[in-house]
């Protein structure tokens, strides 16, 4: 009788830490032949353990979510403020995980001073490639790669009107060449979000390149960010990859989250079926990622680790949304686990 209980302690022990998924040995990260990153709040890091220990050890390279954005990294014409990005920078470090930057130049998140900037063409380059450089450079040789420019044209192709489009003529050329300057190595994106079912923006991102290359500007990868639903087309994801791919440059699943529940329906039940869409969707998302050649595939980041960190909660006030791979807990959800088992074949 004692050794049946001793046996049921034991099996019940054995459960309760198969559960624990920092027991679990592999990782969706060891399966994959690219690196898979998270956006990361620096914040959360400090508070939350659960956090600090899944971001850890679930990804190999990671990407701030805002705190190198202009608005905290430059709050003021002569002060840049470095100190969270630096601690993502060491996180990252000690434990031999790539970081990616996010973003130099962005109509959003524009610091208050910039926006009150007065001067002429000239005073606005100076203004803009100061920022460029001193953080490029604070971080040359700590930073594998930057969005250097992201979300710089509107539905229809044209330029997003911006401070930096209204003042700095071809500023996304002039911004490549600057960060190149302060950093030779750094491997330099353009980033930018829905272009699925949009194809003037599609084409206006690929004219980009083209004219760029044509120009010598140093651009090296497109940043696809991927923030779709179970409702977004595959054909649409799967055409805008092979088109960006197609140009040759390296290519960046930037910020990836399927969303559940895109009408942010208060009544919504998260259950079987949702999961079950949602976990076909990443699946065609990382299928799709797979055929982009090897060389080119520098990545795929999913835009921060847990469901209840999500910006679509946060930012977006849709608390009944659940993204990502990880639920509030940081317990891996199924769709990881089968993502695991699926995308086993490509062992490195
Ligand atoms: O840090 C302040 C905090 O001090 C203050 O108390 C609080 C009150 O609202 O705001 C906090 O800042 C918020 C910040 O997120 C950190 O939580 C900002 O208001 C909020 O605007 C900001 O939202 C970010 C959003 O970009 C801004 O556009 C999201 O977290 C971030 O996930 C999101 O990320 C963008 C990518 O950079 C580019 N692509 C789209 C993506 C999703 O919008």
């Amino acid at each position: 009788m004692k050794s049946l209980f001793t046996f049921l302690m034991l099996l019940v022990t054995q459960f309760l830490w198969a559960q624990n998924p920092a027991n679990l040995k592999v990782f969706l990260k060891d399966v994959l032949a690219f690196p898979l990153g998270a956006s990361i709040n620096p914040r959360l890091l400090d508070d939350n353990m659960n956090y600090r220990e899944r971001a850890g050890s679930e990804f190999n390279s990671l990407t701030a979510e805002n705190h190198m954005k202009m608005v905290n990294i430059h709050p003021a014409a002569d002060r840049f403020d470095f100190e969270k990005g630096d601690e993502l920078v060491r996180f990252a470090q000690n434990r031999n995980m790539r970081v990616h930057g996010h973003t130099l130049v962005w109509h959003n998140q524009v610091a208050t001073w910039m926006k009150d900037f007065k001067g002429d063409t000239q005073a606005w380059e100076m203004m803009l490639k100061n920022h460029i450089q001193t953080v490029v450079t604070h971080y040359q040789g700590k930073i594998a790669g930057w969005d250097v420019v992201n979300e710089s044209f509107l539905d229809d192709g044209t330029l997003r009107p911006s401070i930096w489009a209204d003042h700095i003529p071809d500023y996304i050329a002039k911004s490549f060449i600057w960060a190149h300057e302060a950093d030779p190595k750094a491997i330099l994106f353009y980033n930018d979000y829905g272009q699925d079912g949009k194809p003037k923006k599609m084409q206006a991102i690929l004219n980009m390149v083209q004219d760029f290359k044509m120009r010598n500007i140093p651009i090296d990868g497109l940043g696809l960010q991927m923030h779709i639903s179970v409702q977004s087309s595959n054909e649409a994801m799967e055409e805008v990859v092979r088109k960006s791919a197609a140009t040759g440059l390296k290519i960046h699943f930037s910020e990836l989250d399927v969303a559940v529940n895109p009408k942010n329906n208060p009544e919504f039940v998260y259950d079987d079926t949702a999961k079950d869409e949602q976990l076909s969707k990443y699946l065609c998302v990382f299928k799709a990622f797979q055929e982009v050649p090897v060389a080119q595939q520098y990545g795929i980041t999913t835009w921060n680790v847990g469901d209840g960190d999500s910006w679509l909660r946060g930012y977006f006030k849709r608390p009944k949304e659940y993204p990502l791979l990880f639920d509030e807990a940081y317990r891996p959800k199924s769709a990881y686990r089968i993502l695991m088992q699926s995308l086993k074949k490509y062992e490195k």
